[in-house]
């Protein structure tokens, strides 16, 4: 499979902090990459590089074979990277409908307001908000708008998507539907890199994992070594969870 996404050496500083450091990183078209790591290691930072909402200090991003490490945040998203947020953010008042809708019309410049709305009401019943579609985002249950923010990524068209703890705040069934949604999301051929604190999850979704602590790179390999290395136990995982998976 051909690299979609490449990071080379690539930092991000805040002040004196790097949130982000040397980070070297490829991902395959077609992958469920795995993003993992403790409060503060770098995950959503490592996403707001590559959409070029807080841009790299240094090093370099490549998107199917293209340097983008430059450009703007709309560029990006409309070269076909899209994110959710970890922290959702619809539009309040606008109705569930015309935030899909808002979205789908941003990444088709000069789209009629039918056709976006058409594309949104798709969307919407893909990740089950058909029956919602009139109402203003702000009525959601969390769960709703966690959906929501999925659709709304979806309606970019993007080839690789990020998922910014899609799952945060969710109960079990709430897990289920959407793990349920990533597996369809990945089979229509969109690449996923999910950042994800339920291992649960990531061990039944995800074909690699990568391990960022304090902004570096520790681990990056198939799930099942991933889980049985001993810096990632250390630095995240925890000697718990090392015994209860048998490699204590
Ligand atoms: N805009 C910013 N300005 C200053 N510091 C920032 C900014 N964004 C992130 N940081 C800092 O960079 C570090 C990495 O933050 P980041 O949000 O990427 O972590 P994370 O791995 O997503 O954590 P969490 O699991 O809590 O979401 C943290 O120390 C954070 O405080
Ligand atoms: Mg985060």
């Amino acid at each position: 499979m051909p690299e979609i996404l490449k990071l080379d050496n690539v930092s991000r500083r805040f002040g004196g902090l790097y949130a982000l450091r040397d980070v070297t990183l490829g991902i395959d078209s077609g992958e469920i990459l795995g993003l993992i790591g403790p409060n503060g290691a770098g995950k959503t930072t490592l996403v707001n590089v590559v959409t070029a909402v807080t841009p790299a200090t240094s090093g370099r991003v490549a998107f199917a074979g293209e340097d983008i490490t430059r450009v703007k945040s709309y560029q990006a998203a409309r070269r076909g990277l899209s994110r959710t947020f970890q922290v959702v953010q619809p539009f309040p008042e606008m109705s569930a409908l015309d935030n899909v809708a808002a979205a789908a019309a941003f990444s088709r410049p000069g789209t009629s307001l039918h056709a976006a709305r058409d594309a949104a009401r798709e969307h919407l019943a893909f990740v089950g908000l058909e029956g919602m579609a009139g109402q203003s985002a702000a009525t959601l249950t969390l769960a709703m708008r966690k959906r929501l923010e999925l659709a709304k990524a979806l309606a970019m068209r993007p080839r690789l998507l990020f998922l910014d703890e899609v799952n945060a705040g969710l109960n079990t069934a709430e897990v289920e539907r959407a793990t349920g949604l990533i597996h369809q999301i990945a089979k229509s051929g969109v690449t996923i890199v999910m950042i994800e604190h339920l291992m649960k999850v990531v061990l039944n979704v995800c074909t690699r994992i990568a391990v960022l602590h304090n902004g570096a790179l520790i681990a990056n390999g198939a799930p099942r070594d991933v889980i049985k290395d001993s810096a990632v136990i250390e630095a995240y995982l925890g000697q718990q969870y090392a015994r209860r998976h048998g490699h204590g």
